[in-house]
């Protein structure tokens, strides 16, 4: 299976790039991440090109790393800073080094054409965040731990256009059974998808329940926002029934955005970050330690089904697979995602200038 590569990915949450080497495997390609000195993160080919020893298993050393066998170091471009026992070093010494930037409290790589890799192309559709920093933030912000699912990304994103499964995966957490028959609300703009579904007159989501703590029904909301390839924003709460569906309106009801950032491993395997945006009791551990607590739940949940997927896939005993009315936004999702790799690789096949050898660390 193609990726889609000259996008940003997320490669790890920023915390978990320590002063050490840090190996992680995205769309098939084993990489080593690091910091520098000054504390900018970097991202090498995780092979040393002399006898192919993962750097990771080597040192950090200042800002270049030393590979664990002969020493070969290589600094935060992948050149080779050091050959030991030689005066000269190769000149084929060197390893592929990725752009690298960091945003939203997490480090993302630009696994394709270096020359194309824009830290204007950062995800930018989450105003919220901002405002979650500070002593006194409008928005009150929790991390899930990082979290690897046994699943092609494209099994999560079609689970996050699909408000529909929440009543039967989740209904401890996020689902209620009176959702259950009401269809969802499919619409693209450009790449992006979005599918909603209002549920009127009804309980509240038992996640939301503990914190509104409603006397009666509530108008309940969800808009699944899909950012081809692979980020979704659920943006769902409730309020008092009969209230306008407008953002403001939703704004004055309990509000959570949850943010998801899916990067493929392999063709059957997802790192998964996610974080929700809560515009109430924004300042509360004890809320952001309950709210994870209850995403951990509702996401193994998830990751279950998705695993069971994935297993199945490799023998379906089904010719055919039944389509759904519920199915619209998964169609649009991978009919948009394909378009989008077949335009790269076509982009690909047509002669380019020949790529200069660049500086691949973006400043952000
Ligand atoms: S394998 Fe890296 S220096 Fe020999
Ligand atoms: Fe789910």
């Amino acid at each position: 299976m193609a990726f889609l590569r000259n996008c940003w990915y997320v490669a790890a949450w920023s915390e978990e790039l320590g002063d050490g080497l840090f190996a992680r495997t995205i769309l098939g390609e084993p990489l080593v991440l690091f910091r520098d000195r000054a504390g900018r993160p970097a991202a090498l080919l995780d092979r040393c090109p002399h006898r192919l020893l993962p750097l990771s298993k080597g040192r950090l050393r200042g800002d270049a790393v030393e590979c664990g066998y002969h020493g070969l170091t290589f600094d935060a471009q992948g050149a080779c800073v050091r050959a030991p026992g030689q005066d000269r070093v190769p000149p084929k010494a060197c390893v592929r080094a990725y752009p690298v930037a960091e945003h939203l409290g997490m480090v993302w790589v630009w696994p394709g054409d270096p020359e194309r890799a824009d830290t204007a192309l950062l995800f930018d559709k989450l105003p919220q965040w901002a405002l979650a920093q500070g002593a006194t933030p409008a928005w009150g912000l929790n991390c899930g731990p990082y979290t690897h699912v046994r699943a092609n990304y494209q099994l999560l994103t079609e689970n996050l256009v699909d408000p529909a499964h929440v009543s039967f995966v989740h209904p401890s957490t996020l689902g209620t059974a009176a959702m259950v028959d009401i269809p969802v609300e499919t619409t693209q703009v450009g790449d992006t998808l979005l599918v909603t579904r209002w549920t009127l007159d009804s309980p509240a989501a038992p996640i939301l329940q503990r914190f509104g703590k409603w006397p009666g029904n509530v108008d309940r909301w969800q808009y699944y926002w899909l950012f081809p390839p692979s980020i979704a924003v659920v943006d769902f709460g409730s309020h008092t029934p009969g209230m306008a569906h407008s953002d403001a309106a939703r704004d004055a009801g309990l509000r959570i955005h949850s943010c998801h950032f899916l990067t493929p491993e392999s063709e059957t395997s997802t790192h998964y970050f996610w974080f929700q945006l809560r515009n109430f009791a924004q300042t509360d551990p004890e809320v952001s330690r309950e709210i994870t607590e209850q995403f951990v739940i509702a996401f193994a949940e998830d990751k279950a089904v998705l695993e069971a997927i994935q297993e199945a896939e490799a023998a379906p005993f089904v010719q055919e697979r039944v389509k759904l009315a519920l199915d619209s936004g998964s169609v649009r999702l991978r009919r948009t995602v394909a378009r989008m790799i077949a335009e790269e690789e076509a982009a690909l096949s047509m002669p380019t200038t020949p790529a200069r050898t660049a500086d691949s660390t973006v400043a952000h």
